[in-house]
């Protein structure tokens, strides 16, 4: 896949649901990381299963929080935060994307603000970290917006679309 065509000017959703995940969201999910624009972005599998999605939501984990974007009763974005243990207690990483036919709108943000709030004002967590590719502007531009700076980069991070890719470090602290 070549790298993404920048995204039309598109009208955000006023009907956006940003809400807990539920178990019986897996098949819908499933769909999502299945789709070619969010694999490309994230280091989801081709083929995933409904069981493996399943598996995720029985573990039983209360530093995991999965919320997902539903709208007209469609599931079209999902982001889960993950909160380390110990030492590094104060510390989530975020793994989020949203449906190919839905990015642009406004539904990465709304998931993004959504997972900032629970972290500041519920969780009380000091530093939010995760890693993107290199070439993702879409999500580097998300990011940046809300306040996640580069950190350093990856060097050949992950194989995808058979070939090696980096990907920058990002955080950013309350
Ligand atoms: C990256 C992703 C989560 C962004 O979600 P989205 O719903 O498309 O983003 P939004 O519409 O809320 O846009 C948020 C900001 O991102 C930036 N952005 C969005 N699309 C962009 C593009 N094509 N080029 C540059 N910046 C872009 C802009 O800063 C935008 O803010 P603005 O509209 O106020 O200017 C989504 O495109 C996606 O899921 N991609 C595939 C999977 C993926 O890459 N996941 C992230 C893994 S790190």
């Amino acid at each position: 896949m070549e790298d993404e065509p920048p995204a039309p000017q598109l009208q955000p959703y006023p009907d956006l649901i940003i809400r807990a995940a539920r178990p019986s969201d897996a098949e819908a999910i499933t769909t999502l990381v299945n789709l070619p624009r969010f694999r490309h972005g994230t280091l989801r599998m081709p083929y995933q299963t409904l069981a493996e999605t399943t598996r995720r939501f029985s573990e039983a984990n209360p530093n995991r929080h999965g919320l997902v974007a539903e709208r007209q009763e469609q599931i079209i974005g999902e982001i889960g935060l993950m909160r380390q243990s110990g030492r590094r207690a104060h510390v989530a990483s975020i793994g989020m994307g949203v449906h190919d036919a839905h990015a642009g709108r406004g539904v990465g943000s709304a998931l993004l603000a959504a997972v900032i709030d629970l972290a500041n004002n519920w969780l009380n967590l000091r530093r939010l970290e995760l890693t993107v590719f290199v070439d993702n502007q879409s999500a580097l531009g998300l990011y940046r917006k809300f306040g996640f700076e580069v950190e350093g980069t990856h060097a050949d991070f992950a194989f995808r679309e058979g070939r090696f890719v980096d990907a920058h470090a990002m955080a950013r602290l309350k």
